[in-house]
């Protein structure tokens, strides 16, 4: 039976799923640098996800036992592609299965933003709610505003239909190339070939696009100086994507209304001055956390590490 580790725990389901068919270890705690190179030289397969660092001095094991590092997620920034290429380590994801999870989520920011939800809500709690009167949180609307998609890949395409079909929303979308898909083109979402002309028009901008060093600090302060100051940044992406200082000094000087953050540039720690603004909805970084796709994730890696083991084609080969 091959050594199989998973990092966290999992939901118990998927968890006995893996350990009816490999040898399985589950951690529930960071390891160390030190504990990456001896977990890389006792496990077939490693089973990492978002949290876990494996740059290349974590995967710096001259002949590592692990052959398979299956990440339990769709983002892989966390770990070092080259480096594990060179020690002879594939590296597989979870497609697909968190696509309509996340764009939901993003869907949530987006009118909680719109809504002032969050506002609302602390008030109400705070015992500072005295009655209804015309003037109270008063929002924007969302039906028939424009939506700036910045990454047409899965998540973006899907928040685009969700955002359209459901909300009347117009598309405006920002790609390295223009998608030639049915939806796309149903939708009649515009491509924006340059960043700044979607930015100058969107009222809701949604970040989806990798993160890692292509697109470190993507939306910094230039690209904030584009958007209107009546338009909404919402990030379910990653948060090295966004400079958060910058993000701040826009905030506070009106340049953008408000935003909404799953996903931190240093998770869990958030910038403190962010923690201080009332128009600024943050969440834990929760895009995919339903049970049903938190199972569905750990299946798709179930699949992954099957195959491998089983001399099969990597379903979800990432190198
Ligand atoms: C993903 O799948 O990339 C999510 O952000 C959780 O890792």
């Amino acid at each position: 039976m091959q050594k199989v580790l998973i990092t966290r725990r999992w939901p118990a389901a998927v968890e006995q799923a893996l350990a009816e068919r490999y040898d399985l270890t589950i951690r529930d705690a960071p390891l160390t640098e030190t504990q990456w190179h001896e977990a890389l030289q006792q496990y077939d397969a490693i089973c990492p996800c978002v949290i876990d660092r494996l740059n290349a001095e974590a995967l710096a094991v001259e002949r590592p036992r692990t052959k398979l590092l299956a990440n339990y997620g769709v983002g892989y920034n966390h770990i070092d592609l080259v480096a594990a290429a060179a020690r002879g380590i594939s590296v597989s994801n979870t497609p697909d299965v968190l696509t309509h999870a996340t764009a939901d989520l993003a869907m949530t920011l987006l009118l909680m933003l719109a809504r002032r939800a969050g506002e609302g809500e602390r008030q109400l709690r705070q015992g500072q709610w005295h009655g209804w009167f015309p003037t109270h949180l008063m929002g924007t609307e969302v039906t028939g505003a424009t939506l700036g998609i910045v990454g047409m890949g899965r998540i973006g395409l899907a928040m685009a239909k969700k955002a359209h079909d459901g909300f009347g929303m117009k598309i405006l979308y920002h790609n390295r190339k223009p998608v030639d898909d049915a939806t796309v083109v149903a939708m009649q979402a515009e491509y924006c070939a340059d960043l700044p002309s979607l930015l100058r028009r969107a009222d809701f901008v949604s970040l989806h696009c990798p993160g890692g060093k292509q697109n470190r600090h993507l939306i910094g302060r230039a690209a904030l100086a584009d958007m209107q100051p009546h338009a909404f940044l919402i990030n379910t992406a990653r948060g090295d994507v966004v400079d958060e200082q910058a993000l701040v000094e826009a905030l506070r000087e009106g340049k953008l209304a408000g935003a909404g953050l799953d996903v931190y540039e240093n998770e869990p720690a958030v910038t403190p001055s962010l923690l201080a603004l009332d128009n600024v909805v943050l969440l834990p970084h929760l895009g995919s956390a339903t049970t049903a796709t938190r199972t569905a994730m750990g299946l798709r890696v179930l699949r992954n590490l099957d195959a491998f083991f089983t001399g099969r084609p990597l379903p979800d080969r990432v190198v």
